[in-house]
């Protein structure tokens, strides 16, 4: 069995270092008993902060990094810099990518993650317009074989969000048993990458996931867990949210 994850997308979000680690504090206090792993991704500006709070407890994750370990890139994080903070990486959010972020670039930051001990948790997912001209599969798994094909073998663990961008704070998440379609996919192909990277790989939902809906998604049988944006700043929600995970 996959043990379930739940991960907290803070976006841009507290506006101020004392409210992130109050919100990371309590989210800590609330998660003590659950079997699931819960993963905060605070903005990478309170990251230390946040670590120095609640570090040892709960797990944590930066929002995007740059691939490469150092230069001449004016505002960016490098992998290396996220050492001893971070255990995850979230890459290739639709945010991100409609920033201008291509299949190309998510590869390259999901490889120099693993390659400096952490877990990249890949997200992918349709557009709309992808969706409703029944591009869903065609587009999710560019995106992930773009990520397969640049990571070697037994490189290190691998997480894959399946968020459709469409459902991403829109309040309108997808059903459950269409996520279910696609994360299906997802596990098939990585199935045909090697069984072990099938087994071993979680595969998130990630898209308007509340307490109120979380157990659809996380009943299905390719589903191990949840990527939560809106949801995941009010402490007491997303401890409700994390508990249907168990
Ligand atoms: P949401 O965001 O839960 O607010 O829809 C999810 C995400 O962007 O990861």
């Amino acid at each position: 069995m996959r043990r379930a994850l739940v991960v907290g997308n803070w976006k841009m979000n507290p506006d101020r270092q004392t409210d992130a680690v109050a919100l990371a504090r309590a989210v800590a206090d609330g998660v003590t008993d659950l079997d699931a792993e819960i993963v905060l991704c605070p903005p990478t500006i309170w990251l230390s902060a946040v670590h120095a709070a609640v570090g040892d407890r709960i797990g944590l994750g930066a929002q995007t990094v740059n691939p490469a370990p150092r230069g001449a890139f004016t505002g960016e994080i490098s992998p290396t810099m996220l050492e001893g903070l971070a255990r995850y990486v979230i890459v290739g959010h639709s945010e991100r990518r409609a920033a201008g972020e291509t299949d190309d670039l998510v590869a390259r930051q999901a490889a120099s993650v693993q390659a400096q001990g952490m877990t990249p948790i890949v997200a992918v997912g349709e557009t709309a317009d992808q969706r409703a001209a029944g591009e869903t599969l065609e587009r999710v798994l560019r995106q992930l074989g773009t990520v397969l094909d640049a990571l070697s073998a037994g490189s290190g663990p691998l997480v894959v969000a399946y968020e459709p961008v469409w459902a991403i704070g829109s309040g309108t998440p997808a059903r459950g048993e269409d996520a279910q379609a696609v994360a299906f996919a997802v596990r098939s192909e990585l199935a045909a990458r090697g069984p072990s990277l099938a087994h071993d790989t979680r595969i998130l939902y990630g898209g308007s996931v509340t307490a109120g809906n979380a157990d659809e998604f996380f009943a299905q049988a390719d589903i191990d867990g949840a990527l939560v944006g809106g949801a995941s700043l009010d402490a007491e929600a997303f401890i409700a949210l994390a508990r249907a995970a168990g």
